[in-house]
C-alpha cells in the first residue's frame, strides 16, 4: 500500500525522505520504489515531478494528499516513449503531428483514454480523457523505463505553492512526506510543459509551457484554440486556478519602476528607475533570453520571497514565445488570494 507513505493521521509527516543520486543505483531504486507504490519525486527538463505508479489508486491517493492537492486536479501520466503513450491514449492526425514533433520534451497532450489504458481513473480524476507526456530529461526516461508502468506527477509542490526546480525546493515542501527524492540538479527548462487538448474540437492550449505556442502552431498549420473558448471548445483545464504559484510576497507586474522595499524581478538590460532602493533584484535574463528567463523564474521567485519584503515587483517580459508561460506563471502568482 501506498498510503504508509504519508498517515493521514500525521499530516505532517514523519517518515525520513531518502537523497538518492541520479546515478545507475539511484535510478534503479527510483524505479523499484515507484513499483512498490511508493512516492518518488523525479527531475524532468520541466519541473520537479511527484511520482506514482498510475495504474495504483493508492499510490495515486499518496500523491494527492502528500500534495494536499484536490481530487477533481488530475494528474498527467510520464512515458518513456510514443508507443507506450499509445497504449494509454487515442491519438488522432493532431495529437500524433504534435507528439512526433516535439516528444520527448516539455509537451503534454489530453487525448482521449485509450481502453488499454493502465492509468488509473483516480489519476484522471475520473474524466475520459488523459494526460500523456513523454519528458526529453535522460534521468526522467531512464526511471520511467526503470519503473516500467505509467508515472503519474504533477509538479513536486504543496497545492498552490511555486513548482520547484531543484532538490531543496522538493524538500522544503515534502520533506517527511514522500518515499524519496532523485537528484537529477536544477532543471533546464524551469517551466511546466505547455499542454494542448486534442479532443472533439480543434486542438487547443490549455496551458502555456515549456513549447511555445509559435511552434506548435507552425507544425500543427493553424492557430491553437483558447481553453474556455465558445463553440466546440476543449474543457479548460481543472487545476488552472487563478491564484497558484503564490509566493508569501504581493507580486505587482509589469512594474516600470522600483518603490522602496520592494524586492525586485529584472528582465534584459536596461536598469528601472529607483532599482538602489530595492530590497533584493535578480535578473531572469540581462541578456534578455526567454529560455534562460523561464530556467530561473521558480527559483528567483523564491529567494526574492525569502527576503522578506512585502512586494515583489516583476518587470515587464515580452510575451512572445516563452514569455507566454512567463507571464501566465507571473500572473498567477500575482492573483488575488
Ligand atoms: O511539466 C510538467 O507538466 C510537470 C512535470 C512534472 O511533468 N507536471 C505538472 O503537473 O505541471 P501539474 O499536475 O502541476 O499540472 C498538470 C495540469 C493540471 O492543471 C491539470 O488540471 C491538467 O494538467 N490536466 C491533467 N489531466 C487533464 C485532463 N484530462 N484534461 C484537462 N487538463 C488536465
Ligand atoms: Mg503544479
Amino acid at each position: 500500500m501506498a498510503t504508509d507513505s504519508l498517515d493521514v493521521n500525521d499530516p505532517a509527516g514523519s517518515m525520513p525522505t531518502r537523497r538518492l543520486t541520479a546515478d545507475a543505483a539511484g535510478i534503479l531504486e527510483a524505479g523499484a520504489l515507484l513499483r512498490a507504490g511508493k512516492l518518488v519525486a523525479i527531475p524532468t527538463e520541466t519541473v520537479y515531478g511527484l511520482g506514482a505508479d498510475a495504474g495504483d489508486p493508492a499510490a495515486v491517493a499518496g500523491i494527492y494528499a502528500a500534495k494536499e492537492r484536490p481530487r477533481f486536479n488530475p494528474l498527467i501520466a510520464h512515458l518513456p516513449d510514443l508507443e507506450t503513450a499509445r497504449r494509454e491514449g487515442v491519438f488522432g492526425e493532431d495529437a500524433l503531428a504534435l507528439a512526433q514533433a516535439f516528444w520527448p520534451g516539455p509537451l503534454t497532450l489530453v487525448v482521449p483514454v485509450a481502453e488499454t489504458a493502465r492509468v488509473c481513473d483516480l489519476a484522471r480524476a475520473g474524466l475520459r480523457s488523459v494526460a500523456l507526456r513523454v519528458p526529453a530529461s535522460p534521468v526522467a526516461r531512464a526511471v520511467l523505463a526503470a519503473a516500467g508502468c505509467p508515472v503519474a506527477a504533477p509538479s513536486a509542490n504543496r497545492s498552490g505553492r511555486v513548482s520547484p526546480t531543484d532538490i531543496d525546493h522538493v524538500l522544503g515542501d515534502l520533506d517527511g512526506r514522500i518515499a524519496a527524492v532523485l537528484d537529477g540538479g536544477p532543471c533546464p527548462v524551469g517551466v511546466e510543459s505547455t499542454i494542448v487538448a486534442c479532443l472533439d474540437g480543434p486542438p487547443a492550449l490549455l496551458r502555456p509551457g515549456g513549447v511555445s505556442r509559435e511552434a506548435i502552431e507552425a507544425v500543427l498549420g493553424r492557430t491553437l484554440a483558447l481553453p474556455g473558448a465558445p463553440a466546440g471548445a476543449a474543457p479548460v483545464s481543472p487545476g488552472l486556478l487563478a491564484s497558484h504559484y503564490a509566493p508569501r510576497a504581493a507580486v505587482r507586474l509589469d512594474a516600470a519602476e522600483i518603490r522602496p522595499g520592494e524586492a525586485a524581478l529584472l528582465y534584459g538590460p536596461v536598469p528601472p528607475d529607483g532599482l538602489d532602493r530595492a530590497a533584493l533584484s535578480l535578473n531572469l535574463s540581462p541578456a534578455s533570453d526567454l529560455a534562460e528567463a523561464a530556467a530561473h523564474l521558480f527559483a528567483f521567485l523564491r529567494r526574492l520571497d525569502a527576503s522578506g519584503a512585502a512586494t515583489i515587483a516583476v518587470a515587464p517580459i515580452p510575451e512572445n514565445g516563452l514569455g507566454e508561460a512567463i507571464r501566465d506563471r507571473l500572473a498567477r502568482a500575482a492573483a488575488p488570494r
